[in-house]
C-alpha cells in the first residue's frame, strides 16, 4: 500500500519535561546513528500536556523530524471550562496528532461515543490529525463479537464526518485485553480487525478514504512481535505503551516497521 506507516509512542501519565527532553534527544541521536528514514516510517510521540511546549522547542531547534501530539483534548474552543485544553493550544504547540478514545480515557473519564466524535471534529478543525482508538474487551472477543464490536466503534464515530474528515483519520486498534499485560493480538486477528475497519470505511465512504486511512495495531507491542505485526497488509504502523518508555526498545521497533 501507498501508506506511510506510523509508529505512535504513547507515553500515558509517564515523564515530566525534563525526562522528556532528555528521551527525544536520546531517540533522535539513536535514529540519526541507524540512518533511519523518516520518508519511510513516521515517528511520532504523545507525552503530557506539561511536556508538550519542551518537545516542541527541542524539536524546532534541532529540526527534528519526530513529531509529536497529545493524548486528548477539549471539545470546547475556549472559555470557563477550568483544567480543560483546547485543539487550538495543541496545533498552536506544533501537535501533529491528538489520541482520542483512548480505552483508558473511556473508562477513567466520561468520553463516550458523542464526546468522542466532537473531540475528532475539534482535532480535525484545528489541522490536526484524530487518532481514534476503537478495540473489544475479553468479554466481546469471548463472546465472538469483536470484530462487529470494533467495527461499530469505528462507525459511530465516523459515520457523520465527510470524506474529506475522515480520509484524515488515524485508527488504533487497540483490543483492551491486549493493553499493559503483554498479552498481544495475533497476527492474523490484528490483521483481520484492521481488514474490518477499512472495509466499514470503503461502505461508508468510498476505496480511496479507506485506502488513504493508516489503522495501527495497539497492546503489547514490542521489538519481538512488531515484525510479524507490520508484514500484515492492513497493519500500518503501532501506537505502542509501555515499549515506548524506553528510547532503545522504541528506536528498535521504528527501524522494523
Ligand atoms: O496506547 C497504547 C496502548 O494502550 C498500548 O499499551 O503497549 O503498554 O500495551 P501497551
Amino acid at each position: 500500500a501507498s501508506r506511510i506507516p506510523l509508529v505512535a509512542g504513547n507515553w500515558k501519565m509517564n515523564f515530566d519535561h525534563r525526562e522528556a527532553t532528555y528521551f527525544v534527544q536520546k531517540l533522535a541521536w539513536l535514529l540519526r546513528d541507524a540512518r533511519f528514514d523518516y520518508h519511510a516510517c513516521e515517528v511520532a510521540l504523545m507525552p503530557s500536556f506539561t511536556s508538550l511546549r519542551s518537545v516542541q522547542v527541542l524539536v524546532e531547534a534541532d529540526r527534528l523530524k519526530i513529531r509529536y501530539g497529545a493524548q486528548a483534548v477539549s471539545v470546547t474552543t475556549q472559555g470557563a471550562f477550568t483544567g480543560d485544553v483546547s485543539a487550538d493550544m495543541l496545533a498552536a504547540l506544533g501537535c501533529t496528532y491528538v489520541i482520542v478514545g483512548h480505552s483508558e480515557r473511556r473508562k477513567y473519564h466520561p468520553e463516550d461515543d458523542a464526546n468522542i466524535v466532537d473531540q475528532v471534529r475539534a482535532v480535525l478543525a484545528a489541522g490536526m490529525k484524530p487518532i481514534l482508538c476503537v478495540g473489544e474487551s475479553f468479554e466481546e472477543r469471548r463472546q465472538g463479537i469483536e470484530l462487529d464490536f470494533a467495527v461499530g466503534q469505528v462507525h459511530d464515530v465516523t459515520r457523520d464526518l465527510s470524506s474529506d474528515q475522515a480520509a484524515e483519520l488515524v485508527i488504533a486498534y487497540e483490543p483492551v485485553w491486549a493493553i499493559g499485560t503483554g498479552m498481544v493480538a495475533t497476527p492474523q486477528s490484528a490483521q483481520e480487525a484492521a481488514q474490518a475497519i477499512r472495509a466499514d470505511l470503503a461502505a461508508t465512504f468510498d476505496e480511496d478514504v479507506a485506502e488513504r486511512v493508516r489503522i495501527l495495531y495497539g497492546g503489547s507491542v514490542t521489538s519481538k512481535n512488531a515484525v510479524e505485526l507490520i508484514g500484515e497488509p492492513d497493519v500500518d504502523g503501532f501506537l505502542i505503551g509501555g515499549a515506548a518508555l524506553d528510547p532503545d526498545e522504541l528506536s528498535l521497533i521504528a527501524r522494523l516497521t
